[in-house]
């Protein structure tokens, strides 16, 4: 089914102006970018968005580092947009990442790993509501 999914294109990204590079990654897989901006994620909205790993030991790391420099905050949508692209994105540690993939071509380290995306379709619909509003959004 047609299905929406939330990504990032975290600071490590932006500041090597990789965006258009990443973002041609995305359309080349099928994926449609039907929402982006790119802002200064605030500390708190860092926190929020990672909650999940409040108790983790690079919790505050991560935070640092996503308020670190822009992000660029998009909607994709396409058949099983949620899996496809965590395949697009490659795992989370560059070190494991398959050929071609985002986070092999330009991941610097597993914490400086370039985009984030939805790991659920339920967590997808809660993280793009905590950065877009439905008019932002046009299929
Ligand atoms: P992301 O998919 O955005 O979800 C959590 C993020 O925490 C992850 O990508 C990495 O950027 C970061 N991170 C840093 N260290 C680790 C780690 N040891 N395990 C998992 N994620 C980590």
């Amino acid at each position: 089914a047609i299905e929406r999914t939330f990504s990032i294109i975290k600071p490590d990204a932006t500041r090597r102006n990789l965006t258009g590079a990443v973002n041609a990654v995305i359309e080349k897989a099928g994926l449609r970018i039907v929402a982006q901006k790119r802002i200064a994620m605030t500390r708190a909205e860092a926190e929020a968005f990672y909650g999940v790993h409040r108790e983790r030991p690079f919790f505050g790391d991560l935070v640092a580092f996503m308020t670190s420099g822009p992000v660029v905050v998009q909607v994709l949508e396409g058949e099983n947009a949620v899996a496809a692209y965590r395949e697009v994105m490659g795992a989370t540690n560059p070190a494991n990442a398959a050929e071609g993939t985002l986070r092999k071509l330009f991941a610097e380290s597993i914490e400086a790993n370039s985009v984030h995306g939805s790991d659920s379709a339920e967590n997808a619909k809660i993280e793009i509501a905590q950065f877009f509003s439905g008019n932002e959004i046009v299929g």
